[in-house]
């Protein structure tokens, strides 16, 4: 469970988040969609507690991580995420199996011997068996992207989030990451935190969806709800179209 309360962040003249307050339910997954530029990836570094909000308050599974003044607090409270960033960010000089055990040896206080039985369960269950001695540059992107969800997901987090699932990736290949977070949810049962401007493809991921606009959640629902929704605002962005409230850049 995520809660963001009040959220406000300007770098220097330009206020992104002009007060924005989401719930994140648990066990469900939300699309945080909107424009570029809408501060939808500024939303996910408040929540990782890579920056720092100038007001308001986000609570991560009952933890106040707005609040937590030195690193090793915020370490503390980021062991119930697992992030999947855009592009997969794997290091390209560790083989897929040390990609996938990084945040197992480097979070968590797990031994080497069960972090071997973590790393190989894992890949087992993504079929990533077959590559774990390659390096990310000797595999296909589709593959980086499991191995990204594998390096998420192997810490048994209770929150995933997932910046722009399908950057990089041909249309093809980004219907498999859609299978792929389907898949895991289903296994795994998180409470996921989806970050997209890919509409309608992110709906069927989406428990709930949020669209943000002009520093504020403008809409909250259901996709079906969004898709309903009357206002002029969600229906430009929904059919992409370039006349309308939303300026395009
Ligand atoms: N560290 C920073 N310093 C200054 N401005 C920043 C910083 N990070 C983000 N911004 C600005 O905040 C705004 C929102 O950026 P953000 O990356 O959150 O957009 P986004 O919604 O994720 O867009 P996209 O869909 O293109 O990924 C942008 O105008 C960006 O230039
Ligand atoms: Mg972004």
């Amino acid at each position: 469970m995520i809660s963001v309360r009040n959220v406000y962040k300007s770098f220097g003249s330009q206020v992104v988040l002009d007060g924005v307050t989401m719930e994140i339910e648990p066990g469900k997954t939300t699309a945080v969609v909107g424009p570029s530029g809408v501060g939808k990836s500024v939303l996910l570094k408040l929540i990782m507690g890579i920056m720092t909000p100038d007001e308001g308050e986000i609570f991560i599974e009952g933890e106040n991580i707005t609040a937590a003044r030195s690193e090793s607090r915020k370490n503390e409270i980021r062991r119930s995420l697992g992030v999947l960033f855009q592009a997969a960010a794997l290091f390209d000089s560790l083989t897929v199996y040390d990609n996938i055990a990084f945040p197992l040896l480097e979070r968590t206080g797990c031994s080497a011997l069960r972090a071997h039985e973590k790393v190989l369960d894992i890949a087992e269950s993504l079929s990533l068996t077959p590559y774990l001695t390659n390096f990310p540059e000797q595999v296909s992107i589709g593959i980086r992207k499991r191995v990204g969800m594998a390096r998420a997901l192997v810490t048994e987090p209770k929150v995933v989030l997932v910046d722009e699932p399908n950057t990089g990736l041909d249309p093809l290949d980004g219907q498999e990451v859609y299978d792929l977070i389907n898949a895991c949810k289903s296994q795994w049962g998180f409470t996921g935190l989806v970050i997209s401007h890919e509409l309608p493809e992110v709906f069927q991921v989406s428990d709930r969806v949020a669209m943000l606009l002009g520093g504020q959640v403008i809409c909250e629902g259901t996709p079906a709800e969004l898709i309903a929704s009357t206002d002029p605002a969600v229906q430009q962005f929904l059919n992409g179209r370039t006349d309308g409230p939303i300026k395009i850049q």
